[in-house]
């Protein structure tokens, strides 16, 4: 009986609520997808086949960007892209210390020093104002040069370009945009990969635009920059020759994932339409609440690549929500300077993205979600807090 009981319960609970869900995606696009997947296996190009051209095609006119070159992965993007800009040893990049450990690895793989920025605790992008300091301070050092500012649009948002071109004209620093979140976002009438002279995207399977592997595109308005970009992502080599002119990498992305990506490309925009609309819906429940989500300032929109908000006692908050199905995720739980990896660049204070590593909670977001599970999201944070 009371078996009988506790499966009845079982039964009666409502589905879990993940935080992403690409299966729904998967059968509704699957149609498309596959028959472009099979095209590429019945040509055989598998590397640099007509998909990647095409693909980059269909991605420069929908960024209006002249250059699109599709690569491996955000962060090899990253890194082809310092690359390019000839970015070596004892050169300082300034990139904000609150972001994925891809975007400080990136810099510290080539050599460079990574000087970490603190971040603005509303929009949780970079702060100018602390970008300033870091550049002072690392001229004081005299230990790197600066070079290049990495601006991360976090969560999709596009960080404050306008105030960071600004500092980097004045110091004479090129500005490499890591918008690996953020395809699909816009600050006025400009897309996110046309926010920067040269900028970084990543199509791993979760953001907004995702393929089925690993991916990336480096985006670039510089014909100079894009000619080397195209070399490095393919051993250095120019055209088909097999002279390598440059020192390069393995960094091309695979046929089969440009195929993914224009099939998925077709239904971008309604996709993004559904990830605002249910970020309003959110932003407008969460209003009364203890709870902050990210700010949008005017004139800018996200690509929701995630929904983040902050709320005291977040841990508790995340295991409250995951006793109700509903799924959470930490981005980020350390800051850069607090990974093993970047001990060796540790040194500014950083209070705003420490706060922000106790405090961030991710809540479900995709274009998949139904009316009923935000409705079943909203009303589980609310009795979560
Ligand atoms: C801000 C940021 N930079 C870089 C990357 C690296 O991208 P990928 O995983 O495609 O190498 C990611 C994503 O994972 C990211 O979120």
């Amino acid at each position: 009986m009371t078996t009988a009981r506790a499966a009845l319960a079982e039964v009666a609970k409502p589905a879990p609520i993940a935080l992403f869900d690409l299966q729904r995606q998967r059968a509704r696009l699957e149609r498309d997808i596959r028959r472009r997947m099979d095209a590429v296996l019945a040509h055989g190009q598998f590397i640099l086949g007509p998909e990647v051209d095409e693909l980059e095609k269909q991605l420069a006119a929908y960024t209006a960007v002249p250059h699109v070159i599709a690569v491996s992965s955000g962060r090899d993007a990253l890194m082809i892209a310092l690359m390019a800009l000839d970015v070596k040893p004892g050169d300082a990049v300034f990139v904000p210390a609150f972001t994925f450990a891809a975007t400080a690895g990136a810099v510290a793989s080539i050599g460079a020093e990574p000087v970490f920025v603190d971040v603005d605790p509303a929009t949780c992008n970079m702060d100018p104002a602390d970008l300033e300091r870091a550049i002072a301070e690392t001229k004081a050092a005299g230990r790197a040069i600066p070079r290049v500012v990495m601006p991360v649009d976090l969560y999709g948002l596009p960080a404050d370009y306008p105030a960071i071109d600004a500092i980097a004209a004045r110091e004479n620093l090129v500005v490499l945009a890591d918008a690996a979140q953020s395809f699909g976002g816009a600050l006025g009438n400009c897309r996110a990969g046309a926010l920067a002279p040269v900028s970084a995207t990543s199509f791993y399977p979760t953001k907004p635009l995702g393929c089925y592997g690993d991916g990336g595109a480096i985006l670039t308005t510089d014909d100079a920059i894009a000619d080397r970009v195209r070399m490095i992502r393919s051993h250095g080599r120019a055209g088909t020759g097999d002279e390598a002119m440059v020192l390069g990498l393995t960094g091309r992305l695979d046929t089969i994932q440009a195929a993914v990506l224009i099939a998925k490309l077709a239904a971008f925009d309604d996709e993004l339409e559904r990830r605002r609309a249910i970020a309003a819906r959110y932003a407008a429940a969460f209003a009364g609440l203890a709870v902050t989500p990210q700010t949008i300032p005017d004139g800018y929109r996200s690509a929701f690549a995630l929904y983040t908000v902050r709320v005291a006692g977040r841990d508790g908050v995340r295991a409250r929500l995951a006793e109700k199905g509903v799924g959470s995720g930490l981005f980020y739980r350390l800051a850069l300077h607090q990974h093993p990896a970047f001990a060796a660049f540790v040194g500014r204070a950083l209070p705003v993205s420490e706060m922000l590593t106790l405090e961030v909670l991710s809540l479900p977001m995709h274009p998949d979600l139904t009316d009923d599970e935000v409705d079943r999201v909203i009303e589980a944070v609310g009795a979560a807090i």
